[in-house]
């Protein structure tokens, strides 16, 4: 994963943006609807599903969008036009794939903390299969399925003690992880499978980690993944399913980044699983809408500081976290078809806290207040993980389409942000 080093030690990123994507023209864009906006080319993203798809075929295999990627209604309903399932992590991505017209049956529910509530909820609704991250989650999907008088679908979640070499804190698949179970304690839930009255334990699930840019750590951990099928099938446990999580990396920095190809990584899939007959689940998120999408945001100022040159952005933190949250590289150009000459900024948003920085020490054409910028690639986590921090509103987000464009957010009003703080007015006992 690239991260927030100064220009100076690497490559030049490009310096101009395209003035349209999806040919839709990006000033027109942002005058008519205002920044920050997030705007995503659903042609990228289909063609993103259809190279995954084409590089599947002959397999029995499904995709499952990870919705935390981008949960946007009308990304998910286009997920779903394109025979893409979910793979959910709460009740309220549930409820926004059902919503978006995602049948159940193409709907997979992964995570450490599935409450009580979210299990009933999803067994309810007849989702595919739980991924099962621990035994009591195991013991709870078994008494909750009992109760409805129906048998739940599971594969328990791998943790393959593999070393995904991307940013620690979206790293899963090592044993200090939170995330699966080892390989141990998965045989012991396989040996006493059949004390599960009413959960059919009969798949396998792996995710190491997130922006992933090398075949290896995917390789090494199907490797183990294959390995204890075999020995499931050998001591007569058929699997029915292997999940092989999502995970693959695209490229934040141009000339830096190198993503594999879809062919290739499904290359080690069917290398690392050659044999197996059942049916292979795959849950890309960013692959899928990463580079599909932009932040659009424009330059409130140029600040000179003390020791550095501020450009100071309209979008923020609250927009966009993983700048602060992973010191993630994200390329910014300006939407402008001229060359300009070259300075150097740091370039922050408005929030009060030095962490609200998008690039610190980038090279960048110059640029003056109300020009308009691109912050690239940030379909996937982007709108997703954006808070209201500052009091600052949700920022629009667009779909844009061979020249068309549709508002899929609209820009929170004030009313909407404060709704649901009532004054403190009607004072009760517990
Ligand atoms: N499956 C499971 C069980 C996951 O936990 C995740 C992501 C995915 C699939 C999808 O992974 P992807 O294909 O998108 O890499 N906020 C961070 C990323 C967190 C990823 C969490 N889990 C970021 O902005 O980089």
């Amino acid at each position: 994963m690239a991260f927030m080093t100064p220009d100076s030690v690497t490559t030049a990123p490009p310096l101009l943006a395209d003035t349209a994507i999806d040919d839709v023209d990006l000033a027109a864009l942002a005058a008519r609807l205002g920044t920050p906006l997030h705007a995503y080319s659903s042609s990228a993203i289909r063609q993103r599903i259809g190279g995954l798809q084409a590089a599947l075929r002959g397999l029995d295999a499904t995709i499952f969008f990870a919705v935390k990627a981008n949960p946007n209604l009308a990304i998910l309903q286009l997920m779903s036009n394109a025979g893409v399932g979910a793979d959910i992590v709460s009740v309220g991505e549930l409820r926004r794939s059902l919503h978006a017209g995602m049948p159940p049956e193409r709907i997979v529910f992964s995570g450490v903390g599935k409450s009580a509530d979210e299990i009933a909820g999803a067994l309810t609704v007849g989702i595919h299969r739980f991924n099962v991250e621990s035994h009591d989650e195991l013991l709870t999907l078994q008494r909750l399925a009992k109760v409805q008088g129906v048998t739940a679908r599971a594969a328990v979640r791998i943790n393959p003690d593999v070393d995904a070499h991307t940013h620690a804190k979206i790293s899963t698949g090592k044993s200090e992880n939170k995330f699966g179970v080892s390989i141990d304690e998965a045989r012991r839930w396989f040996a006493e499978r059949k004390q599960l009255s009413h959960v059919q334990l009969d798949g396998l699930h792996v995710h190491i980690g997130s922006q992933i840019l090398t075949l290896e750590p995917f390789r090494l951990a199907l490797q183990r993944v294959a390995a204890f099928w075999q020995e499931l099938e050998q001591a007569g446990h058929p699997i029915s399913s292997i999940d092989v999580g999502g995970g693959l990396g695209v490229c934040y920095r141009a000339g830096e980044d190198h993503p594999v190809a879809a062919a290739d990584y499904v290359g080690v899939i069917r290398e690392a699983l050659a044999g197996y007959r059942g049916r292979l689940l795959l849950e890309p998120g960013r692959y899928l809408v990463a580079e599909a999408g932009v932040l659009l945001t424009r330059v409130i100022r140029v600040k000179p500081g003390i020791e550095r040159q501020f450009l100071v952005l309209d979008a923020a933190m609250n927009d966009l976290q993983r700048p602060s949250l992973y010191d993630a590289w994200h390329d910014i150009v300006p939407v402008a078809d001229e060359p300009r000459p070259l300075t150097t900024y740091d370039i922050v948003g408005p929030v009060c806290e030095t962490g609200d920085t998008f690039a610190r020490k980038r090279v960048m054409p110059e640029c003056v207040a109300g020009d308009l910028l691109l912050i690239k690639a940030t379909g996937a986590y982007g709108a997703s993980m954006a808070s209201t921090y500052n009091s600052r509103p949700l920022a629009a987000e667009v779909l844009l389409n061979q020249g068309r464009y549709a508002v899929v957010r609209r820009r929170q009003h004030f009313e909407e942000m404060i709704a649901g703080e009532p004054p403190a007015r009607h004072w009760e006992t517990t």
